[in-house]
């Protein structure tokens, strides 16, 4: 449904929560300002009800969580029932059922659905958690504890996912506390090419794939000389990147790390927390490239909205693992969550589905074709896979335009649209929408985009 505005944005009842976020909650988390944010009441579909009554449509899926629309039966009926029976267990002593039924979905759903063999399991509570199951599990399998990552990463906050983070603004201020076992190499981008060859390519008319060699032979260099030089154990990419602002590598960018990966003994970790679950029109990214990874990570939509998350290996890399004696070496107290898992199980049934994934190409068709339709000087790039769309703000000699993507949020909420900003500069427009999302709601989404692309500018550019 299209939004429904009836008070000042944010709305009385939201500017009075705001102020008790004010005095209660660590000031850095929430972004507190005259007009951010609204509080959330009710969520169904791809609309949200705030706590003052507006209606607005979510072009973010709450952080890409709810590709099957916000508050789901498909999800929310298996928790509902869940909730019922059992709400906690003791996840690494006496576990739920549903743990052991979603440890065999997920093998199912991964390496046995790619003829690689079975999966095995370490169920998490987050996104950051999972990275870093992947990260030991690399260590014990390979006794080698460098890792390779790329610039532009986000894998999450906690220290260890940290440390292999490409976006310096999570890293700065905690550089003390981080380790020495990661080393960050260049991630493709054909719109900002790390190697200054983007404006060449253009020129020379030079388009994914054939422009893929020249940068990939200097990134394959370079993955291989941190080989030689540090003891590696493990590479982890995100196959296309999220909160760096929606970054489609070359084609040939996995083929090529899964071919070193082969040739040097190295594992590779595939971060599909956020591409994971049709999110970019495959049931997984890595499909797009057909490279298989030895460990994939898995959160957000893996149950469309409980915190947890999965690290899913090939049986034999887990095997790294030693067998518990009693005592298990990694866990927590929420692990394996029956109400997360029964969600999991739910989910991952319905992704599976050809339906579900045609519906979610269908829309990424949809909106990539109206995104592309914008006409600003404004816009340097409109790129992404599926519904995982990034429409790149530029002023005008080219550099990031972060504020026109801050002043375009706050503008689109006055008129019911929930949208993020992402990227190393936050001026990446990130869209990635619940897969229902309908034709009328994509046009009222670009009509209200063009109207901020038509006035905004010019308000925040210096006159001459
Ligand atoms: C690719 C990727 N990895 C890891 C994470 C971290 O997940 P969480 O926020 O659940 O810790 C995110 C979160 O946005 C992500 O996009």
């Amino acid at each position: 449904m299209l939004p429904e505005i009836r008070t000042a944005i944010p709305g009385p009842r939201s500017r009075e929560l705001a102020g008790k976020l004010a005095k209660f909650e660590a000031r850095e988390v929430t972004w507190l300002s005259a007009d951010f944010p609204i509080f959330w009441e009710r969520a169904e579909g791809t609309n949200v009800w705030d706590v003052d009554g507006n209606r607005f449509l979510d072009f973010t899926a709450a952080f890409a969580v709810s590709g099957l629309g916000h508050s789901s039966p498909v999800v929310r009926d298996p928790l509902l029932a869940q909730a019922g029976r059992l709400l906690h267990a003791m996840g690494d002593v006496h576990p739920a059922g549903v743990k052991a039924e979603l440890c065999e979905a997920l093998s199912a759903v991964t390496f046995e659905r790619w003829n690689a063999g079975t999966g095995k399991t370490l169920l998490c509570n987050s996104g950051s958690e999972a990275v870093e199951a992947a990260l030991k599990t690399a260590l014990l399998h390979s006794g080698k504890p460098g890792v390779i990552y790329f610039s532009g990463a986000y894998h999450g906050l906690g220290y260890g996912a940290l440390e292999t983070g490409g976006l310096p603004y999570f890293r700065e201020p905690f550089r003390a506390q981080l380790g020495s076992w990661g080393v960050q190499l260049p991630y493709p981008s054909c719109y900002r090419c790390p190697f200054g060859r983007s404006e060449e390519c253009r020129l020379e008319g030079e388009t994914f794939p054939q422009c893929s060699s020249s940068c990939l032979e200097e990134i394959g260099a370079q993955v291989l000389a941190a080989i030689r030089q540090r003891e590696i154990g493990c590479l982890i990419v995100e196959p296309i990147q999220g909160r760096g602002g929606e970054v489609v590598p070359p084609k040939d960018f996995l083929i090529m790390l899964r071919r070193i990966c082969n040739e040097e003994d190295v594992l590779l970790v595939f971060d599909e927390i956020y591409t994971g679950f049709n999110r970019t029109g495959k049931l997984f990214a890595c499909e797009h490239f057909d490279v298989i990874p030895d460990i994939i990570c898995l959160g957000k939509a893996l149950t469309g909205g409980f915190p947890l998350a999965a690290c899913v290996g090939r049986a034999d890399i887990m095997d790294a693992w030693p067998v518990s004696q009693g005592e298990a070496l990694h866990t927590s107290t929420m692990l394996g969550n029956p109400l997360g898992c029964a969600m999991a199980l739910a989910a991952i049934a319905e992704h599976s589905k050809m339906e579900t994934q045609m519906q979610a190409q269908e829309a990424g068709r949809r909106l990539k074709a109206a995104l592309r339709g914008l006409r600003s000087p404004q816009i340097g790039d409109v790129r992404g896979a599926g519904t995982m769309l990034g429409v790149e703000l530029v002023k005008p000699e080219g550099s990031p335009f972060g504020q026109l993507a801050a002043a375009i949020m706050v503008r689109g909420l006055q008129e019911g649209l929930i949208l993020l900003g992402g990227g190393p500069a936050g001026n990446v427009l990130s869209f990635s929408p619940p897969f229902a999302i309908s034709e009328e709601e994509i046009l009222y989404l670009v009509a209200k985009l063009q109207g901020c692309l038509d006035e905004l500018p010019e308000k925040l550019l210096p006159q001459e």
